[in-house]
């Protein structure tokens, strides 16, 4: 279906117009641009912010300094990297929210003018929303068929929602304090593992033993997660133990994140089950960056297999914070007619209706 989206030679398809949607991420530390001509992505730069590394976690206001830094360069490759003139574009895309409102502030005045400089359509996007609809860009994969059930898991953000439409969505459960990526982020700190140290204790846990040390599990009700007394588990056994052996952690670190990785993925497992018993739904779709973890990965996959469960992950340029995603919410409110108008302001605190 290539030949479709070249912009050059076929301005129409049958009985479906083409669009060229331009999108943009600000909501956290990362600066990105897509361009997508209707569901599929042409398109999708990110710039990932470095500077945060060194203090161990988002700096709110160097965020925002840098998104005001990448901002223009980043929307100009996505743009040539696309082939596409900004004048072709049909209309443009931004995350309004929910995030940290410098960042948010940086994509949303820039979308904004853009727009007005364009005089094209407007379009806002919940952040939550377009992490649940990425799994409708266009590409190989099969997409979950209404209704299913999203969960979106990532370093700001720990969901589960029932997903009845495009638009129609309910929050089933969320987390009441910490989200679940930085339950790895901060149990790879008190280890002394640089961040972000999800993917490293990923690393080490699959040569670990994942039940050498058992970690209390968080008593929430419902759908709801709380990551943050984890965490603190956590920080008390390694304080106990290196009292003991102060080379404890290098020691024993793939037991000790085999047996973080083990409690965690048991605790989204534990609600994804509850989800599935409450609203009969066998489909799990998962999003955020979090889904890159082998081990919800393979548990994802044997409930396939044992509970007959459909279970879908987007590619994981996908599954992080990217624009390509905010471009298939504007496509899909595109279709709708769904506008915003020039007054509109970003919203940090921004629920999925
Ligand atoms: O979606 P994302 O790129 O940004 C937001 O936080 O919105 O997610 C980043 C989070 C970080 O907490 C990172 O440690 C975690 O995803 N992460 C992982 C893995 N890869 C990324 N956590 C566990 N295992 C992984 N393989
Ligand atoms: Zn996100």
């Amino acid at each position: 279906m290539f030949y479709l989206c070249t912009p050059i030679f076929i301005p129409k398809l049958v009985g479906k117009e083409i669009k060229y949607i331009l999108a943009i991420e600000s909501s956290c530390d990362d600066t990105s641009a897509a361009v997508l001509c209707n569901k599929k992505v042409l398109s999708n730069v990110v710039a990932t912010q470095k500077i945060h590394e060194e203090y161990g976690g988002v700096v709110p206001e160097l965020a925002s300094r840098a998104h005001q830094q990448n901002i223009v360069p980043v929307v100009h490759q996505a743009l040539s990297k696309a082939n596409i003139d900004k004048k072709q574009l049909s209309a443009i895309a931004f995350t309004r929210g929910p995030g940290l409102m410098g960042s948010l502030l940086v994509g949303t005045s820039f979308a904004k003018s853009l727009a007005l400089g364009l005089n094209i359509p407007l379009i806002e996007v919940n952040h939550m929303q377009a992490h649940i609809l990425a799994h409708f860009i266009e590409n190989e994969n099969p997409t979950p068929q209404f209704p299913f059930i999203g969960m979106t898991i990532s370093g700001g953000h720990t969901q589960i929602v029932l997903v009845r439409d495009y638009f129609d969505m309910k929050i089933l459960g969320e987390t009441l304090d910490d989200a679940v990526g930085e339950a790895f982020d901060k149990s790879a700190k008190i280890l002394g593992l640089p961040y972000p140290g999800g993917p490293l204790i990923d690393k080490y846990a699959q040569l670990g033993n994942p039940k050498k040390y058992q970690f209390t599990k968080p008593r929430v009700s419902g759908l709801n997660f709380s990551f943050s007394g984890l965490k603190t588990g956590i920080l008390y056994f390694i304080q106990k133990e290196t009292k003991n052996d102060p080379a404890f952690i290098s020691k024993n670190l793939n037991d000790i994140c085999a047996s973080i990785q083990y409690t965690i993925i048991e605790i989204l497992m534990d609600k994804l089950h509850k989800a599935v018993q409450q609203t009969g739904i066998k489909q799990i779709a998962i999003g955020g960056g979090v889904s890159a973890n082998s081990g919800i990965r393979k548990a994802l996959k044997n409930s396939v297999q044992t509970h007959g469960w459909s279970t879908y992950i987007p590619k994981f340029e996908y599954c992080t914070d990217n624009a390509a995603m905010i471009g298939i919410v504007g496509y899909l409110k595109y279709l709708e007619n769904d506008f915003a108008k020039q007054e509109i302001t970003a919203k940090a605190r921004y629920k999925i209706a």
